[in-house]
C-alpha cells in the first residue's frame, strides 16, 4: 500500500509551526472531503459496504482517544439526530474494563487520526475475536486499524505532524457528519440537511476566522500569560466543543484547563472559581444561549475573568468574539477555530514547544 505526500504537506513553508500551517489548512481540508465524498450528481459517495454495515447495526459503538474521542462525542449527536442509530462513545483504554453489555448487532467504529493508537487496537483485537464488525475512520490509510478493521474511510486532511492534533479533528467531525446523512438517506428518513453544502459554508466560516488571529492572540495574551488554571464552559454541543479546547490548551500550553458542562459548574466546580480565574464561554446554540450566558454571570459575580465567543444571531453586546453563521450542528466545526487558536498563542506567550509538547507523542503505540 503506498500514500502519495505533497513534499510541501511535510514543510512548514513560511508557518513558524507545523501546528498553525495546520490550523489555517482546515478550509482545505473541508474542500477536499466534499470532493472526496461527492458523486457527479452532487449526492454522497459512499463504500457501499460501509452504508450496509450502517443499516444492518442496531446500534455504534465509538471508540477513540484524546481528541478523536471528542469527535466521537460530536459524532454521537450527529449519528442519533439524523440517523437515528443509537450510539455509545468510549475511551479505548477504558472499554475493556468497563465494558459495556452489547447489543445483538453492534458496528465498532474506530476513530483515529494515525491508526495506530495501540489502546483503540486492542479493543479491535477483542471485538474481532467476537466476530463483531468494525469500521476504522483515519487520516492514515493503509494504517494498523484501518488494514485490521472490516472497512475505511478516508479523513482526506493530509499529514498531520504537530503532536496536538486539529486540522484532523475537525475532518473526523466533518466525515462522521457525512456517514450520518447517508445513513439517514439509506433509511429513507426525511431531514433537512445537505452535508456537503453546509460543509462548503463552514469552508467559508473557517477561512474568515484565519482572519481574525488578532483578536485571539490578545485573549491569550490577556488571560492566559499568567494564569495556573483555565476553565472552559460549554451546554449542548459546546460542551463537546470546550473539552477538546482545554484539552488543546493543557496539552501545548501546561496551563490547568478543564472543560465543564455549564449547569454542572454549580455541583462542584464553582468552588474553584477566584479573583481573575479565566472562564472562556461557548455559546453557539440556540436553545441554551441564555442558561449558558446565565452560569458566565455566576461566575464573573464570583472574580472570574470571562470571555463570551458566540454565534452569528445568537450574539449580545460585549461578547469577545461573535463567529460566522453555520448550520448549527456543524457549529463545532468552527467554534473549535479559536480555540485552537487560543492553545497556539497560550502556548507561543509561554515559550512551550508548540509543535512538540513534553511528554507527548503523535501516536501511542504502548498501552
Ligand atoms: C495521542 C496524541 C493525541 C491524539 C491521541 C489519539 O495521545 O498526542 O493528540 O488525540 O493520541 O490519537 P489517534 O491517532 O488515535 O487519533
Amino acid at each position: 500500500f503506498t500514500v502519495e505526500i505533497d513534499a510541501t504537506d511535510i514543510e512548514k513553508g513560511t508557518y513558524p509551526h507545523f501546528m498553525l500551517k495546520e490550523i489555517d489548512e482546515q478550509p482545505f481540508v473541508m474542500r477536499k472531503i466534499i470532493q472526496e465524498y461527492q458523486d457527479e450528481n452532487d449526492e454522497i459517495k459512499l463504500d457501499e459496504q460501509v452504508r450496509q454495515a450502517m443499516l444492518e447495526t442496531d446500534r455504534v459503538y465509538i471508540i477513540a482517544a484524546g481528541t478523536s474521542f471528542h469527535a466521537g462525542l460530536v459524532g454521537k449527536q450527529f449519528l442519533e439526530n439524523i440517523a437515528n442509530v443509537p450510539v455509545e462513545v468510549h475511551i479505548a483504554s477504558e472499554f475493556s474494563y468497563n465494558m459495556p453489555l452489547l447489543s445483538e448487532k453492534p458496528l465498532f467504529v474506530f476513530i483515529s487520526q494515525s491508526g495506530e493508537t495501540a489502546d483503540s487496537r486492542s479493543v479491535l483485537v477483542k471485538i474481532k475475536e467476537l466476530g463483531h464488525p468494525s469500521l476504522t475512520l483515519t487520516n492514515v490509510p493503509g494504517s494498523t486499524l484501518s488494514r485490521e478493521a472490516d472497512y475505511t474511510l478516508h479523513l482526506h486532511a493530509g499529514p498531520e505532524i504537530a503532536v496536538a492534533s486539529t486540522k484532523a479533528y475537525t475532518a473526523q467531525i466533518a466525515v462522521l457528519a457525512i456517514l450520518a446523512v447517508d445513513t439517514a438517506k439509506a433509511k429513507r428518513l426525511s431531514f433537512d440537511f445537505n452535508p456537503l453544502q453546509e460543509l462548503a459554508i463552514v469552508a467559508n466560516a473557517m477561512e474568515g476566522l484565519t482572519d481574525q488571529k488578532e483578536i485571539i492572540e490578545e485573549i491569550a495574551r490577556d488571560f492566559f500569560t499568567e494564569t495556573r488554571n483555565a476553565f472552559y464552559i460549554g451546554r449542548g454541543l459546546d460542551y463537546f466543543v470546550v473539552q477538546e479546547a482545554s484539552l488543546k490548551l493543557k496539552e501545548i500550553s501546561y496551563i490547568q484547563a478543564e472543560g465543564f458542562a455549564g449547569g454542572e459548574l454549580k455541583h462542584g466546580t464553582i468552588a474553584l472559581i477566584e479573583d481573575g480565574t479565566p472562564v472562556i464561554a461557548l455559546a453557539t446554540q440556540e436553545s441554551v444561549n441564555l442558561s449558558i450566558r446565565g452560569n458566565v454571570q455566576e461566575v464573573a459575580a464570583r472574580g472570574a475573568k470571562t470571555c463570551v465567543i458566540s454565534m452569528k444571531g445568537l450574539e449580545q453586546e460585549g461578547d469577545t468574539l461573535v463567529l460566522p453563521h453555520v448550520h448549527e450542528l456543524l457549529t463545532p466545526l468552527v467554534s473549535v477555530v479559536p480555540m485552537q487558536l487560543l492553545a497556539y498563542y497560550a502556548a507561543l506567550h509561554r515559550d512551550c514547544d508548540v509543535d512538540k509538547p513534553r511528554n507527548l507523542a503523535k501516536s501511542v503505540t504502548v498501552e
